[in-house]
């Protein structure tokens, strides 16, 4: 069974309906990417997996747990972390107290430093920066603080919501490189990305929502060449 399962999802706002019986499989180790424009739902499909949004209908089960009858705050703890926007990272603590408050769910404070070296091997940048506030980094640098601070909990889905947004090209290359590397070590990856020829270089398998449908979903390769995904996301 996939790590991840969701059924038939339906969910929107009020009287408006913006996912329409999404379905979606994700095994464990594999790195795939939701595509799509603005509006497509893809936020929100990350918020009902979160808990944040509670769907109107269908199923979403993680490693054999049901999350529509898990507490929003219950889900980090079955080892599956949305990572938040790098806006919401403490920019008054420094980089190792704001990843050291991701490590709260590991049971020791010895578990917890062991898991800081890990994460300094993975963002090296920010181990040169450690004492620093987390506020005085540049935007790259607290992207990776904020996926830090999710990893620092060893989980083994996380999921990011176009991480690439305000970065510099470069910056995100090399972020998209690490998060590579962490899914060859194990991590299981879901990345809503806009820049579709960057998530494309490091995933496994993308979807593409359209107004709350899958429209189209295959191998990084497939859709690198699919000419809908060529002509609408890639321009070429
Ligand atoms: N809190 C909310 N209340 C009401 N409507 C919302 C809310 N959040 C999103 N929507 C609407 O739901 C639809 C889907 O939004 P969503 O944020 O999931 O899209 P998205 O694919 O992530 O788009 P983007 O690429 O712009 O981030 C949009 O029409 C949006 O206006
Ligand atoms: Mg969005």
């Amino acid at each position: 069974m996939a790590l991840l399962n969701v059924e038939n999802l339906s969910a929107g706002y009020e009287q408006v309906t913006v996912l329409r019986e999404v379905s979606l499989k994700v095994e464990a180790g594999e790195a795939v990417a939701i595509l799509g424009p603005n509006g497509a739902g893809k936020s929100t499909l990350l918020r009902c997996i979160s808990g944040l949004v509670a769907p109107t209908s269908g199923s979403i089960v993680f490693d054999g747990h049901d999350l529509t009858k898990v507490e929003a705050h219950a889900i980090p703890h079955l080892r599956l972390i949305q990572v938040p926007e790098a806006r919401h990272i403490f920019a008054g603590l420094s980089v190792t107290e704001n990843l050291l408050v991701g490590g709260t769910p590991l049971a020791s404070r010895s578990e917890r430093m062991e898991r800081l070296e890990e994460i300094w091997r993975y963002f090296p940048a920010l181990r040169q920066k450690s004492g620093a506030a987390a506020g005085t980094l540049s935007g790259g640098q607290q992207q990776m603080v904020a996926i830090g601070r999710a990893l620092m909990a060893k989980p083994r889905m996380v999921m990011l919501d176009e991480p690439s947004l305000g970065l510099a090209p470069l910056v995100v290359r090399e972020l998209y490189g690490t998060l590579r590397t962490l899914v060859d070590e194990g991590l299981t990856l879901l990345v809503v990305e806009q820049d579709v020829s960057m998530a494309l270089k490091i995933v496994d398998r993308a979807l593409v929502l359209e107004t709350g449908v899958f429209v189209l979903s295959g191998s990084a390769s497939e859709l690198r060449h699919n000419d809908h995904v060529k002509q609408v996301y890639l321009g070429i």
